[in-house]
């Protein structure tokens, strides 16, 4: 059976002290029976996993290049994250596609490198309010897993998670209706069959995110092909995103 995965995306949120403090709170959530993940800023990841060590609780980052080293500024190698600890990378979030020109090209270069490397990548997609609303939710999503999936293999995706965040639900308290979340990523899920193979899609991990919180977690968590959230604003709050988590342990 696949896993379910319980995320925190802390985006640009938390100082590496701050970030100590709100891991060791984290760490002391520990009757889960889920995978937990937290995915802290770069300058944040050497405290947070001081902070998570000996728990159950796993690392991530929040972005990773394709090149092994090299003249790229600003930007940070699979190689580093895992000796910072990490054992997941999140790639393609909306934010980066919307704000620092991620493209579905880009994010199938990032996917191939951190997979390469032995890192676990939740690789996001989404559609806007205005695809939504012109009715090319669909469309939009089959591009963005059909390209950011390209040339992987049916063994490599047993380390990939595919996270469903419509962008219109990120940060707004616009959450998906559970039908709506449901309809996608079951949607997601015959892709992954059509690319890779029934098996395959029956054991993908796929989460929903945007707007997941304490309250509207269970529900959404019930669906059959919700197999996880990926958590931005709730996951910054020990007891929400502890609620969650029993949520997730529940399914
Ligand atoms: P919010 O939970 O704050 O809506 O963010 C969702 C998200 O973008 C997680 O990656």
């Amino acid at each position: 059976m696949r896993k379910t995965i319980i995320a925190g995306n802390w985006k640009m949120n938390k100082t590496p002290s701050e970030a100590a403090d709100l891991a060791a709170a984290i760490a002391k959530i520990t009757d889960f029976q889920c995978e937990v993940v937290i995915c802290p800023p770069f300058v944040d990841l050497f405290y947070a996993k001081r902070a998570i060590e000996g728990t159950a609780v796993k690392l991530g980052a929040q972005n990773c290049h394709w090149a092994e080293s090299g003249a790229f500024t600003g930007e940070i190698s699979a190689d580093m994250l895992i000796e910072a600890g990490c054992e997941y990378v999140i790639i393609g979030h909306s934010e980066r596609r919307q704000y620092f020109g991620e493209t579905d090209e880009t994010v199938n270069r990032r996917t191939k490198a951190a997979l390469a490397k032995g890192l676990k990548v939740i690789l996001c997609v989404g559609e806007l309010k205005e695809e939504r609303e012109a009715g090319t939710t669909e469309s939009v999503i089959e591009r963005q897993v059909r390209l950011g999936l390209k040339d992987l293999t049916a063994e490599e995706m047993a380390n990939v998670v595919i996270a469903y965040e419509p962008v219109w639900a990120i940060g707004t308290g616009l959450t998906a209706t559970s039908e709506q979340a449901e309809e996608v990523c079951k949607f997601i899920r015959s892709l992954i069959a059509e690319l890779f193979g029934a098996g395959t899609a029956e054991e993908t991990t796929i989460q929903y995110g945007g707007s997941m919180n304490a309250k509207n977690a269970a529900e959404l968590l019930a669906m059959p092909d919700i197999d996880g959230g990926l958590i931005g604003g709730a996951a910054l709050k020990p007891e929400d995103f502890a609620v969650i988590i029993a949520a997730g342990s529940a399914k």
